[in-house]
């Protein structure tokens, strides 16, 4: 863009200066407001930091998308009945303490997980289910990750062995789970925010 006149420039000074203010203030309003508004936010007593293991799990989480079709964000009563799903009660601001990225999630083609721990606690359904989602859940559309699994001719000690139901089990050999696949039962197992939280922590006052 040329720009001859002074008073030309005068008004492209005009612009830059608004837009710097509009930015600014978006910026207070998004970012800084936010923050802190949520660092008075109590951690819930109930709520325990990750493991080593489950952080390990939830990097993994990440990495295989399970993101794009789980929410980890109960919802309001008044907004979903996530709590006639069997969900959990309204998520709060102070839940997600300990996560960083946080995985709300916008989809919901699988359940919310949020409180999944709660709901399924063994570890050998977790691992079958991952497996493969079909031996526990007829008709699933979650994908199998057997790539999270090692098929041995026989169990070490140590060794995680998954009881896969036929047909859904190799011919010979057994099942083991890798250490990506007991990671991500771990941080499964853990998800938990079923402690009780008063008005004061953040929680919708009128939340019914
Ligand atoms: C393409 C969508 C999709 C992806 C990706 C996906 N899931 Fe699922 N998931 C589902 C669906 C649909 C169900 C419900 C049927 C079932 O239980 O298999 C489900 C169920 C579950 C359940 C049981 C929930 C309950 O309330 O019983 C768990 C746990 C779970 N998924 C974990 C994962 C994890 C961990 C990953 C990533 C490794 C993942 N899912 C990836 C669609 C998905």
């Amino acid at each position: 863009m040329i720009i001859p006149e002074n008073r030309t420039s005068r008004e492209a000074v005009g612009i830059v200066v608004g837009a710097a203010g509009i930015l600014m203030f978006a910026g207070f309003v998004l970012v800084a407001a936010p923050y802190l508004q949520l660092q008075s936010a109590p951690i819930p007593e109930g709520l325990k930091p990750y493991t080593e293991a489950q952080e390990r799990g939830r990097a993994k989480y990440v990495n295989l998308g399970c993101v794009y079709c789980h929410s980890q964000q109960p919802r309001d009563p008044s907004v979903a009945p996530d709590d006639q799903r069997g969900w959990g009660r309204p998520s709060i601001p102070a839940d997600y303490t300990y996560d960083y990225p946080h995985l709300l999630g916008t989809m919901r083609t699988g359940p919310d997980l949020l409180n999944i721990g709660v709901r399924q606690p063994s570890q050998a359904w977790h691992l079958l289910h991952l497996y493969q989602p079909r031996a526990l859940v007829r008709g699933s559309i979650m994908p199998a990750y057997p790539f999270l699994f090692d098929v041995k001719d026989a169990a070490a000690p140590g060794d995680v062995v998954v009881d896969v139901p036929a047909p859904y089990g190799p011919q010979e050999g057994v099942v083991v789970a890798k250490r990506a696949a007991l990671d991500l039962a771990a941080y499964l197992m853990g998800l938990d925010r079923t402690y009780p939280v008063g008005p004061a922590s953040g929680a919708r006052g009128d939340a019914r």
